[in-house]
C-alpha cells in the first residue's frame, strides 16, 4: 500500500482530491473537472511496474529539463496496452459527461528536475484531461499553483489585459493562447508563475496517478524519474476554453 503525501500552501485553495483505488466507485466526481481540481489515485493494480522502470536503465535516463519523445522499448508494449485499457476505464468512469475525439500517450522515462511552473500548451484549444502514472520507485514530485480561475480572482485586471493581448496576437499566430503568454519569460511586468508563486507540493509514489486538466491547473515537475502520460482531447462541447473561463470569472 502506498500513500501520496501533500504539503499544502495556506494561500491556495485545497483543490486536490486524493483517493485510494478501493474507494474509487464511492466518490462523486461531479464538478472535479469543471472546477479544475486535481485528482490523485493511489494503489491501482497496474501489474509489476518495475518491468517498465527497468526497460530503460537509469544511466540512460539523462537529465532533461523538459519532456522529449522517447521510443518505447518493444518488450513493455503488452504491459503498456494493459495500462492504457485501465486509463481509458478511468476516463469513462471519472468523466461520464465528456467524449474524447483523440487520445495521446507519452512514455517519459527521463529524469526531470525543477521545470518551470506552467499551464500546458497543446495546439488543440479544447481541454484535455491528462493522467500521469509514476512508474519509478522514487516519488514523483509535482508542484501546483494557481488555476486559471484563481488567477482571475486574484489578478482580474491583468487577466483581462492578457486575454486582449492573446486575441491580438492570434491574428498573427493562430495557436497563441493564454498558456503560452503566461510563461514567465513572456511577461515583463507581471509574472504570476515565477519562483515567488505559492504552491502545493505533491509526492506521489510508484503506482499512483495524478489526473487534471493541465491547461487550467498550473504545475511543474519538481522531480521525477519516469512517468507514463495519457491525454484525452475533448470534442468541441467538452468544457470551457481558457478564455471562456476568464470571461465567466470576470463577468
Ligand atoms: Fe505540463
Amino acid at each position: 500500500m502506498v500513500d501520496t503525501q501533500i504539503k499544502w500552501h495556506k494561500d491556495l485553495p485545497h483543490d486536490i482530491v486524493v483517493i485510494d483505488a478501493s474507494h474509487l466507485s464511492d466518490i462523486d466526481t461531479t464538478g472535479i473537472f469543471e472546477d479544475s481540481r486535481l485528482l490523485v489515485i493511489d494503489n491501482i493494480d497496474w501489474g509489476d511496474l518495475d518491468e517498465i522502470r527497468a526497460a530503460v536503465p537509469l544511466r540512460e535516463r539523462e537529465f532533461k529539463t523538459s519532456f522529449t519523445k522517447t521510443p518505447i522499448p518493444k518488450k513493455i508494449i503488452p504491459h503498456l496496452r494493459i495500462i492504457a485499457r485501465q486509463f481509458n476505464d478511468l476516463f469513462l468512469s471519472l468523466y461520464p459527461n465528456y467524449w474524447a475525439t483523440e487520445v495521446t500517450s507519452s512514455f517519459r522515462p527521463m529524469i526531470t528536475n525543477n521545470e518551470p511552473m506552467h499551464f500546458d500548451t497543446f495546439e488543440l484549444p479544447h481541454p484535455a484531461p491528462t493522467a500521469f502514472l509514476n512508474f519509478d520507485t522514487k516519488p514523483r514530485i509535482w508542484r501546483t499553483s494557481y488555476t486559471i480561475q484563481a488567477l482571475c480572482e486574484k489578478f482580474p485586471a491583468e487577466m483581462r489585459g492578457l486575454v486582449e493581448r492573446v486575441e491580438k496576437e492570434r491574428q498573427v499566430n493562430a495557436h497563441r493562447n493564454l498558456s503560452s503568454v503566461l510563461r514567465k519569460n513572456t511577461l515583463k511586468d507581471w509574472s504570476p508563475l515565477d519562483s515567488r508563486a505559492p504552491y502545493h507540493e505533491i509526492h506521489f509514489p510508484q503506482g499512483s496517478v495524478v489526473i487534471c486538466n493541465p491547461k487550467n491547473v498550473s504545475h511543474q515537475i519538481y522531480y521525477g524519474r519516469g512517468a507514463y502520460g495519457y491525454s484525452w482531447h475533448l470534442d468541441q462541447g467538452g468544457g470551457l476554453l481558457q478564455e471562456e473561463i476568464v470571461d465567466q470569472c470576470l463577468s
